[in-house]
């Protein structure tokens, strides 16, 4: 259904592939037609929809290309492809996947349909492990500013956490949405990717995001080689705004639920 062959390879800052032409144009054509309505579900990370395999079973039932898509991905020889080209990277981070990695018995896989509107947006930030291949897939064309994929260096990173809230990570490369185009990457320690704000949406940004991970942990290598930890501790110091932002949310929470059991004592 895809054909890896065409793609043009990066290994830098970490390994990715970008794929013009993704689809036949009849099976891209069937893929936007079957493609669901996301727009009822909430909206998250400031103006994302999105609606999981999970979560609506009936989008395999009713769409055999959707169904055909899943396949393909969640398959054996999609699996080894990703093994046999980049196993020395897996070695490199002291992965748990070998040749011996089973799709079926090992592993699962997880697609999302999205959509993305005005306010968008995601701080520089890795997957969770057990993630280890990623891929986002645009269905349309860019009619919005903003809301590009966007792809970081590690460089400076000692500790590679999942997310930096504040520390700006040096930008690589700005991949703008383009329809029938994927991204695909190998979701590593050092894959750091974030999406720049979305705004003056006149057509949602409509796209796929899915994962390939294993039923457990993927990657035991998280520092560099001899790190610096003065400079580590500076990394860990950057999740505080974000430690203080849940504090604040949770003191809402609590003060919210106070005030409606308040109320309702009074009507009593
Ligand atoms: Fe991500």
């Amino acid at each position: 259904m895809i054909d890896f062959n065409k793609a043009k390879f990066f290994n830098e800052p970490f390994n990715y592939f970008e794929i013009d032409n993704l689809f036949d144009e009849k099976t891209f054509n069937k893929l936007v037609a079957d493609f669901p309505d996301v727009s009822k579900t909430e909206s998250i990370m400031g103006g994302r929809r999105s609606l999981r395999k999970e979560e609506d079973s009936n989008i395999m039932q009713k769409s055999k290309i959707w169904k055909s898509f899943y396949d393909f991905i969640n398959s054996q020889k999609t699996l080894d492809f990703i093994i046999n080209k980049y196993s020395s990277d897996l070695k490199k981070w002291d992965s748990n996947i070998n040749d011996k990695t089973s799709i079926k018995d090992d592993c699962f896989t997880w697609i999302d349909w999205s959509i993305a509107e005005n306010g968008y947006v995601r701080e520089p930030h890795c997957d969770s492990d057990p993630r280890f291949w990623n891929f986002v897939i645009f269905l349309n064309d860019k009619d919005w500013e903003g809301g590009d994929f966007v792809i970081h260096s590690s460089e400076k990173i000692n500790y590679f956490k999942k997310n930096f809230w504040v520390k700006k990570l040096p930008v690589v490369k700005r991949v703008e949405a383009k329809k029938n185009f994927g991204v695909f990457f190998l979701s590593t320690p050092n894959s750091y990717h974030s999406v720049s704000k979305q705004f003056n949406t006149n057509e949602p940004r409509k796209f796929i995001y899915g994962s390939i991970s294993l039923k457990g942990k993927t990657f035991n290598k998280m520092y560099v080689d001899n790190p610096n930890y003065f400079k580590v501790i500076l990394e860990l110091l950057d999740e505080t705004p974000e430690i203080l932002r849940k504090i604040g949310r949770r003191i809402k929470l609590l003060l919210a639920i106070n005030k409606t059991k308040h109320n309702t004592n009074k009507e009593y």
